[in-house]
């Protein structure tokens, strides 16, 4: 049988549950705030996207938060392009869009329908490599390999847009078209990191197939 005594214990109990509960949650929201949209349980607003990829049409179904680089790595498998900062510094990402060279980590990937993009995998194969891609295995333009589709990206980049007179910042004169000297190609190619330091080897490897162009 409950008698007084064991009420006035339980009612003591349960007010210092409730009050501890209180002060827990009371904590929590605290440290909670701010909350986040995915945690009051947003879904990704999801898009369809038709990506011509080295010629080959892709239809894929992303997250429009996706970027260009994700969506080579992660949906299309393919991995040549590489990711090295992910914010634009160091040039690892590099593809062609359209002839013209861009970050794709810094590109949303719903962006492209419609271009042509181009990754090192469409640049050549190993039977038939891209005059870059021989010239820079044959003044040994990588040490370990991890920029160096990005370079080659760019480095076939560079060279056109020195043939189209667009200036860069190492250009004497803006109005005068760019001639294809090392600074120049020094100057366009600073965006592309190499950690392993294979910079002059890299230089001659662009400075060969230059030539070769002019
Ligand atoms: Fe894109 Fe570094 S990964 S610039
Ligand atoms: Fe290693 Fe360039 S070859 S980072």
């Amino acid at each position: 049988m409950i008698d007084r005594k064991d009420v006035l214990d339980m009612s003591r109990r349960g007010v210092l549950l409730t009050g501890g509960a209180t002060a827990v949650f009371a904590v929590a929201d605290a440290v909670a705030q701010p909350v986040r949209p995915s945690q009051k349980g947003a879904m990704p607003a999801m898009q369809s996207v038709q990506l011509n990829v080295n010629g080959k049409v892709h239809q894929l179904q992303l997250d429009t938060r996706t970027t260009l680089l994700d969506a080579l790595r992660e949906n299309l498998r393919l991995t040549g392009t590489k990711k090295g900062c992910d914010h634009g510094q160091c040039g690892a990402c590099t593809v062609i869009i359209n002839g013209r060279r861009i970050n794709s980590c810094l590109s949303l990937a719903v962006m492209h329908e419609g271009d042509a993009v181009t990754t090192i995998e469409g640049l050549g194969t190993p039977d038939n490599l891209h005059p870059m891609q021989a010239a820079f295995i044959k003044h040994d333009g990588y040490q370990c390999g991890y920029c160096t589709p990005g370079q080659i990206c760019s480095a076939v980049c560079v060279l056109d847009e020195i043939q189209d007179g667009i200036p860069s910042h190492a250009s004497a004169d803006l109005n005068a078209g760019s001639y294809m000297s090392e600074m120049e190609i020094r100057e366009r190619m600073s965006g592309n990191i190499c950690r392993c330091g294979a910079y002059s080897n890299i230089i001659e490897a662009i400075e060969e197939v230059a030539g070769a162009k002019a």
